[in-house]
């Protein structure tokens, strides 16, 4: 590719940002779109610094990630509906000087969830209750799914649960919950303790379809049980390809070159294996 004075830059920023795969994955995009723009990581300690950075320099857009999804959202002269319900931000579009906050977390499970089965009318055991456990359940409760929250403090799934006026399980009562879908939000499991998971393994049971967010490893220890009990399984990676693609659109106004994102992803996931 030609790098000249027409080359748009966009960007990640989060710390640590070392794995980040989302460079791997834009930047196929905008070479198989033929688009002059490259996408590059920024490890940032200084976010109202980077915001200055970002209008300063003209950055077109940028992806944002732990720790900074909430803290971004003032800075911001606008965030979306779906953003401010969820109060996490993970998408930042530069409209000629205006920076525009969006979630894509949400949309992005939401499509990797509606490839597998249909939503409306199912209930939903959620693990978790952080950034991503929110953006799928304000969204997943849109689409009439029953929701159900269980997370390690009491207080922050209990907070969720409230919030989407759904019930709080502890943890140690999940077991007994009917549930068509089960889905996995925390870091546990993720490389390199892919011998974890976030709670016992007997909540898992025949017939439900179960989905962990982490995409590294592709099956995590709790995907592994699902599949020994005969479930349907969700990884992460269609999350990822899709709150990727929606950010491209996002961006460049054009429909985002899933295969070619997803090959880069898992050509990335190879390399770093
Ligand atoms: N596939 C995708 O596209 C995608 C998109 C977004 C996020 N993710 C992944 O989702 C994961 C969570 O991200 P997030 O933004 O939601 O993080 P977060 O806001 O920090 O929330 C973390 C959640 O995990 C729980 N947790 C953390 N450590 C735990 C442990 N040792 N045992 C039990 N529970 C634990 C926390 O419980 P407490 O409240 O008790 O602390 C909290 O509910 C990350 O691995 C991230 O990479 C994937």
């Amino acid at each position: 590719m030609i790098i000249d004075q027409k080359t748009e830059l966009y960007g990640v920023v989060g710390n640590p940002i070392v794995h980040s795969l989302s460079p791997a994955m834009h930047n196929a995009a905008f070479s198989a779109s033929g688009r002059n723009a490259v996408y590059v990581a920024f490890e940032v300690r200084d976010l109202d610094g980077c915001i200055r950075g970002i209008r300063a320099l003209g950055i077109r857009g940028v992806s944002v990630t732990i720790p900074h999804k909430s803290a971004v959202i003032p800075f911001l002269d606008e965030v979306d509906c779906l953003g401010k319900r969820i109060g996490a931000v993970n998408t930042v579009v530069n409209d000629h000087g205006r920076l525009l906050g969006y979630n894509t977390d949400a949309v992005g499970a939401l499509k990797a969830l509606e490839e597998k089965i249909e939503l409306p009318g199912r209930t939903c055991l959620i693990i978790g209750a952080g950034g991503a456990a929110r953006a799928i359940g304000f969204m997943l409760r849109d689409y009439g799914v029953y929701l159900r929250i269980s997370n390690r403090s009491h207080r922050r799934g209990e907070d969720l649960a409230g919030a989407l006026g759904c019930p709080f399980v502890p943890l140690r009562e999940a077991k007994g919950i009917q549930a068509d879908l089960l889905i996995q939000t925390t870091p546990v499991g993720m490389y390199p303790h892919e011998d974890q998971c976030s709670f016992s393994p007997d909540v898992v049971r025949k017939g439900m379809l179960v989905m962990d967010v982490i995409y590294n490893p592709l099956e995590t220890k709790l995907l592994k049980i699902a599949r020994a009990h005969g479930c349907l399984t969700i990884d992460g990676l269609g999350m990822f390809i899709h709150q990727g693609a929606e950010q491209f659109r996002l961006w460049t106004g054009l429909e985002a070159p899933l295969s070619v994102m997803r090959q880069a992803v898992e050509q990335a996931l190879k390399r770093n294996s």
